[in-house]
């Protein structure tokens, strides 16, 4: 072989190598096991840094937000910190083996208004909460809100009645409704409202409940009007609210006070003693 041949098949090769290389820099994150063993107590934003994916990913790991929101967010890598990817990136799991990270791939369809987690049981969130974005890493901003909506994410399948989760009057208040009473009677009974029933009945625990809200309604500042206001902000505190579109309809919203009289917190509704449920549940 001549020089000249030599040459040419070393740049081929050179050439192919190269495409190789991009095509694993495209799809691995840019570290690896092999590049550097898991990060202990390091901060967190140096933690974002160095292990920056090249797919987007949504950082649903409750742990970790929470720890981003302190002044000195520290990781100690003994727990891997869940992300959600969007499956059409078409992602393979095991390239995060040997990173900080466990993923949970989520559809995200675009006509609908919430995100569907693929883990068992199945979760669904809605996706009106804001982001930032670190590199490639999509954050929840308003940690609280995330938290309890994906506290609440467990899908149960039903009889698919349409909602509404890009807006809520409560939610962007920060109180968080459950349903509750004859609601939730009819959903658990017959997974739906029980039919030519004109009330509706929600509750929202008393560290989640805003006093300002039934000011706003009073002020007419909410697409709700207020019908009765019963009982105390401390105690058995119950509003009667309507929609303006449809004043035929009532929605009774209760507030859950979470602990009993010897000040444990209780949230479990059906740990109520019957002394309790007479006193918050009279009404059924
Ligand atoms: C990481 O931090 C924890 C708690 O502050 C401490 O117990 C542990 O020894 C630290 N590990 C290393 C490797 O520094
Ligand atoms: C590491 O962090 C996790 C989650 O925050 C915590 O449960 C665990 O106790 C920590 N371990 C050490 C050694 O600090
Ligand atoms: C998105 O949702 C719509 C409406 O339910 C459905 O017709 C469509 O097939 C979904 N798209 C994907 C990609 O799942
Ligand atoms: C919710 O918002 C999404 C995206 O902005 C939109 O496509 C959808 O129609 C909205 N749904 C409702 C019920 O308003
Ligand atoms: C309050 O709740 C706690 C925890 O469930 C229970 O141990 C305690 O007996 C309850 N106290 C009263 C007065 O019901």
């Amino acid at each position: 072989m001549t020089t000249n041949k030599i040459f040419v098949l070393f740049l081929v090769f050179a050439f192919i190598f190269q495409a190789v290389l991009l095509i694993l820099t495209y799809k691995y994150p840019r570290r690896t096991a092999q590049t550097r063993k898991l990060l202990e107590n390091v901060t967190c934003t140096d933690l974002l840094d160095e292990w920056d994916t090249d797919t987007p990913v949504l950082l649903i790991d409750l742990d970790f937000l929470e720890k981003l929101n302190q002044e000195e967010c520290k990781w100690n890598g003994t727990a891997k910190i869940k992300i959600g990817i969007d499956v059409t990136y078409d992602v393979d799991k095991g390239i995060f083996n040997h990173s900080p990270f466990e993923v949970v791939f989520y559809s995200n369809n675009g006509s609908k208004d919430f995100l569907e987690f693929h883990e068992e049981p199945p979760r669904i969130i809605p996706k009106n909460f804001e982001r930032r974005w670190v590199g490639n890493f999509e954050i929840p901003t308003n940690t609280r809100r995330f938290a309890e909506f994906w506290k609440r994410s467990e899908f149960v399948e039903c009889l698919g009645l349409e909602m509404n989760r890009n807006k809520s009057e409560l939610i962007d208040m920060g109180m968080y409704p459950f349903l509750n009473g004859g609601t939730l009677l009819g959903w658990y009974r017959e997974c739906t409202v029980i039919p030519h029933t004109y009330d509706m009945d929600i509750a929202v625990f008393k560290e989640n409940y805003k006093p300002e809200y039934a000011e706003k309604v009073l002020n007419g500042d909410s697409d709700f009007g207020l019908r009765r206001k019963f009982g105390m902000l401390e105690d058995s505190l119950e509003l009667t609210l309507y929609p303006y579109w449809d004043q035929g309809l009532s929605i009774d919203l209760f507030v859950i006070y979470g602990w009993n009289s010897s000040g444990k917190n209780v949230k479990i509704v059906g740990k109520f003693s019957k002394e309790e449920m007479e006193k918050y549940y009279l009404y059924y």
